[in-house]
Formats: C-alpha cells, structure tokens, sequence
C-alpha cells in the first residue's frame, strides 16, 4: 500500500490531498472552489460532499467505527459483487468492494470539477470469497454535483452474476417530515413483510422503519426536504432498481455503529442493481451503473 506521501506525489493537485483519516486510516480531502468532499481508501467510501453555499448531502453516523477492512456506517459504502445477504454462509453482507482497499488509478482537475478513478481487482484473497476474475473501477467527479460511476469489467473466461448497490445516505433536516418522488406507481419488494410484491401510490413519506427494493423505477428520485428549503436529485443510469432504506427507531438501536436517534436525520437512496435487475457479465464484457447527485 503506498504511504500517504506516494500518494500525494503522485495524485495530489491544488484541490486534493490525501490525509490520515478517522482510526488512522488514508482519506483524501477535495477543497475544490465548486466543493468540497472526503473519501477513504478502505471502501472506496465518499463521507462528505457539500457543493459550495449548500448543506452537507450525505450523512455519517457519529457512531461509525473507521478499521480497515470493516464498513464505515454513512456516507456512500459500494455494495458489490451482491447486495444484501450472501446465499453462501460466510460472506458478507453487500459484498466485499465496501470493505476493501482501493487503489488509486488516476486523478484529474479542472475549473468545474476534480475526478478521482480508483479500482481493485481479483486476487487470491477475493477469489477465496468469490471465485471470479474481475476488475471494478469507481470513478468520482466532483464539482457542484456528485457523479459516482462504478464499472464491472469480467476478465476471466466465465460468466458471472452481480448485483450492486452505491448505498447513499443523505442529510435530511427530519425524515418524518420529507417526500421522496419519484416512484409513483412504481412495484417494489418490501424486505419488512417477506419480500412480498407491492405498488408505491404517490410520493413516500417515513413515519416507520422502511426498507424497499423499487423494481423497474425511473431514471430520477428526488427528496424534497421543505425544512432546508432543499431538494436532493438523483439521477442514474445502469440502475433499473433502487432501495429506499431508513432503520428507523428500534433497529438503529440494534445496529451498534449508528446512534439511537440518526434516524431522524438521514434516509438511504440506493441506485441498485438488486433482486430482478442483477446483471449477468460475459467474458470482457462490462457493466457500468452511474449515479449523479445535485441539490437545488
Ligand atoms: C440496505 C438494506 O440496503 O442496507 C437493509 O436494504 C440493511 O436491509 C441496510 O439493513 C444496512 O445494511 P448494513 O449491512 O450496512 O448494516
């Protein structure tokens, strides 16, 4: 792993430098006229974006715990090779890419945004959790909006399967007191009642725990947030599926790393590629599912 001074000699620019981060782990900071953000190495994990004169749009727990090799609780983790729980016993849950190292492949800067790639790739370590030859790349632009595309490339001679998540908590004034458009009409599978089908009637509004996989949903969900005076796009592509996640008030208190009252203030919004639309990759072959956040 290379030290943080390789990394900055390599990658840093006016913009960007890499940092000790949270648990003494590698964080690169982007201070960039346009925004300002934070990710870690570990993961691959976004914790902060905030476009200048605005809010910050995601949220992290103040319980989250920073190991490496561990999940950081907020901000954006990237579920993959599968979301949720694994079939296979010993896996685990959303997968691997959250809880490993990336590497940092190139960054750039401009007057209206810096864009970091970074990636991993199969090795004997990842083949002993998923027997596939892959490599992922994740790529961030960050300007006044919030771009994050993943890329599944299959180098090996079989087919695999992959199912994702780019798993957004956002900064909500009050998750009571929010609508999320965008889903109307839309047939979701509710994770809370046995997976059982249902349809979404007009926008979502929380008053309880909810955790949805909507199916066949649109290229854009909102979250009107009349408190802040703040709507939150998302817009994606790649993606036909996308969960909506907030613990609400017993299970954030089950879950050690998110304190008992976060859920007031964050709610999940998941551009996925989850149950019917997980993706089959053919050698060479490759997926890319893409995410671009905005506030108004
Ligand atoms: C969501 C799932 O995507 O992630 C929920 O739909 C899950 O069921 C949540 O509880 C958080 O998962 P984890 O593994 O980060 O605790």
């Amino acid at each position: 792993m290379p030290t943080l001074e390789e990394l900055n000699k390599l990658y840093a620019t006016d913009s960007i430098n890499f940092q000790v981060g949270e648990g003494g782990l590698p964080k690169c900071t982007i201070t960039h006229p346009n925004a300002t953000a934070e990710f870690y190495l570990n993961g691959g994990h976004m914790t902060h974006f905030q476009p200048t004169e605005h809010q910050p749009v995601l949220w992290m727990s103040s319980e989250s715990k920073f190991e490496a090799g561990k999940p950081i609780r907020g901000g954006i983790p990237i579920c993959w090779p599968w979301f949720g729980q694994a079939v296979e016993e010993n896996r685990p849950q959303h997968g691997f890419a959250r809880n490993t190292n990336w590497t940092v492949v190139e960054t750039q800067e401009t007057v209206d945004f810096v864009a970091i790639e970074l990636k991993i790739e199969s090795n004997a370590e990842t083949k002993s959790i998923w027997p596939h030859s892959f490599e992922l790349k994740l790529r961030f632009e960050i300007g006044k909006k919030l771009s994050i595309e993943l890329e599944t490339r299959n180098t090996g001679a079989a087919s695999f399967r992959i199912g994702t998540a780019i798993h957004s908590y956002f900064n909500v004034t009050d998750a009571s007191n929010i609508e999320l458009s965008g889903l109307d009409q839309v047939d979701y599978i509710d994770q809370l009642d046995n997976n059982l089908p249902k349809q979404q009637q007009g926008e979502i509004k929380i008053r309880e725990e909810i955790d949805r996989v909507y199916i066949e949903s649109g290229h854009q969900v909102s979250i009107v947030d009349r408190t802040m005076n703040r709507v939150i796009k998302i817009k994606k592509s790649g993606s036909q599926s996308t969960v909506v996640w907030n613990p609400w008030i017993s299970k954030a208190n089950r879950m050690a790393d998110f304190p008992d009252d976060g859920y007031r203030t964050m709610v999940c919004v998941e551009t996925a590629n989850a149950f019917t639309d997980v993706r089959e990759i053919a050698p060479d072959e490759q997926h890319v599912i893409m995410q671009k956040i905005s506030v108004a």
